[in-house]
């Protein structure tokens, strides 16, 4: 791996395996002002699904993206394709009723075939590959919530199986749900691939281009005009939106390492534990594990999880690099002919209150609709989501439409709400907590850090020669002091999620703007 290879944009200073294997497509920036029928806003999964079915359909298609082709959180998957939500049914049935439940199932598993008659229509060679998944129990969980999952599943009319053993795992004991015909794919080949078609198809795709105010019909990005009938926000959190969707989703931290195994090792597949029930964190992190093609020699066996809220990583004491270690430790236990990490990064997941993602009209819009709260299904989410804005915007009735709608209120999950909203409003009390160190005089190269001065919060950055970069750590979304995350070398904000580079520039939304520069000084004498 090249951690500094410069062409890559992603969001966080470790390169992920796909980015750092598969070149990122660019294409041009927005020069002019131009219109068109359809608007979309950023070139993940969901913004380019949503891209290929309006064309598909005939309609006059624009994409801008800030980066480069998955510069967000698809850059930075693991690329399940599973209808084995990490919610699980019991609790969608719980909340939406067995009917709802079943279209969740359903639309999920059209989501894969989508994928994969795509693949096939496109040509696109993405490594995709049809394998088996299989759910067991974290030790923290109920013995008997594994049968209970396996009957809701049934219910959601999915053909699933318990198995008494799990297969391709050491030191784990017990059961497993089976899930047949799950998939996985190299996502850069995949989005690169999608992006060419699109462009076949005669879809324009700006990258580089940043939007920076969203209105009804009319988009300004790079300082030009966009005027477009409809507008489709897939930036992963809307950054059109100020309140309303922030209060029903809540951003998270997830890791990943990567990890040599010699080929044919274990029969590829998916495996996920059901998540940690005694964690402080209301969604159960939980572990998740594939394996993936990487030399003639060795497979990747990549495994994710250790999660926690984005910015709230010292309220439970363990900085990112533990977080690393712990991954790896669970990791080799129950995979222990792993041999090299070569890989390891971390990215955002959005957790919507009641499971579901929010896709459709933006509340209180007529012509702007989002694709966000994809938790940790956002391959198979952000598929649906192009799916079916495709049809909203055609007019074409769709039976997900309703589950998925935004102004949905998950009025059952008023105490998760509440702990979610006071951890939130906990974050402002960083206004009157210390900095991390006293002075700025005490960073180091290459080092970060929030530092109090009179009244002010300051986040300041000296980079590897020594250059100071200091902003107001202020959030620009609603005014929380961001924290510093010395692994991906980022300001993170623990209210909404909003991240920033070290140089201060918005890389996650809700905040659509940079943090604002106070100083910038250079070094005296370069080495
Ligand atoms: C570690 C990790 C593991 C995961 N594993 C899985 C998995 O195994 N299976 C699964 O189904 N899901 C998984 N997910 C979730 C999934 O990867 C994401 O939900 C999904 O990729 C989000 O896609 P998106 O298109 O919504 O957002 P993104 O990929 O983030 O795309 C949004 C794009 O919008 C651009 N943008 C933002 N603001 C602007 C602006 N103002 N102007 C222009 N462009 C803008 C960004 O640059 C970005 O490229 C995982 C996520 C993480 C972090
Ligand atoms: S993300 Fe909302 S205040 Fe920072």
């Amino acid at each position: 791996m090249d951690p500094t290879k410069k062409e890559a944009i992603t969001s966080g200073e470790n390169l992920s395996y796909w980015i750092d294997s598969f070149p990122q497509l660019s294409f041009d920036t927005l020069k002019n002002d131009i219109d068109t029928d359809v608007l979309i806003i950023g070139a993940g999964i969901a913004g380019l699904t949503t891209a290929y079915c309006l064309a598909l359909s005939g309609r006059k298609v624009v994409v801008i993206e800030d980066g480069l082709i998955a510069s967000g959180e698809s850059g930075r998957t693991t690329a399940h394709l599973t209808h084995a939500l990490d919610d699980r049914y019991y609790t969608l049935q719980k909340l939406f009723g067995d009917e709802k439940a079943k279209l969740a199932a359903q639309s999920h598993t059209a989501a894969i075939d989508w994928i994969e008659e795509t693949i096939h229509r496109e040509n696109i060679d993405c490594d995709f590959t049809r394998l088996d998944g299989y759910l067991f129990l974290h030790p923290t969980d109920n013995k008997e919530s594994l049968q209970q999952e396996l009957e809701a599943t049934h219910k959601a009319g999915l053909q699933t199986e318990l198995l008494s053993s799990i297969p391709g795992i050491e030191n784990e004991n017990g059961k497993c749900i089976h899930f047949p015909r799950q998939a996985q794919f190299h996502i850069m080949k995949y989005l690169n691939g999608l992006a060419r078609a699109i462009e076949r198809k005669g879809v324009r795709i700006f990258t580089n281009t940043h939007a920076e105010s969203i209105k009804e019909k009319v988009v300004i990005a790079n300082g030009h005009t966009i005027n477009a009938f409809n507008i489709v926000v897939a930036t992963n959190t809307p950054v059109n939106d100020i309140v309303t969707m922030h209060t029903k989703q809540f951003p998270y931290r997830s890791y990943v390492i990567a990890a040599t195994i010699a080929k044919d090792t274990i029969t590829p597949a998916l495996w996920w534990d059901t998540g940690d029930q005694d964690s402080k964190w209301v969604t159960h992190p939980y572990h998740y594990v594939r394996l993936q093609t990487y030399n003639d020699k060795y497979d990747l066996l990549m495994s994710g999880g250790e999660d926690h809220k984005t910015g709230q990583a010292d309220r439970e004491d363990i900085p990112e690099e533990e977080r690393y270690k712990r991954l790896i430790e669970w990791t080799r236990k129950r995979f222990p002919a792993i041999k090299d990490i070569v890989y390891k990064w971390s990215g955002q997941v959005l957790e919507p209150l009641d499971s579901l993602a929010f896709i459709g009209k933006n509340p209180g819009n007529e012509n702007i609709y989002i694709i966000t709260g994809d938790s940790g299904n956002g391959m198979t989410h952000g598929t649906i989501g192009g799916l079916l804005i495709a049809d909203l915007i055609n007019a074409k009735e769709n039976p997900w439409a309703e589950i998925y709608k935004p102004t949905r209120i998950p009025l059952k999950l008023a105490g998760t709400y509440i702990k979610e909203a006071l951890s939130m409003a906990a974050q402002y009390g960083d206004w009157i907590a210390k900095g991390d160190i006293e002075s700025i005089d005490k960073l180091e190269n290459n080092e970060g850090a929030i530092i109090t001065s009179g009244v002010r919060k300051l986040a300041a950055y000296k980079d590897e020669w020594g250059e100071l970069f200091v902003f107001s750590a202020t959030c620009p979304h609603l005014g929380c002091v961001v924290q510093w995350n010395a692994d991906e070398k980022t300001f993170d904000c623990p209210c909404h999620g909003s991240r920033f580079s070290k140089q201060g520039k918005v890389i996650n939304g809700p905040a659509n703007t940079d943090l604002k520069i106070i100083e910038v000084k250079a070094v005296a004498q370069n080495p």
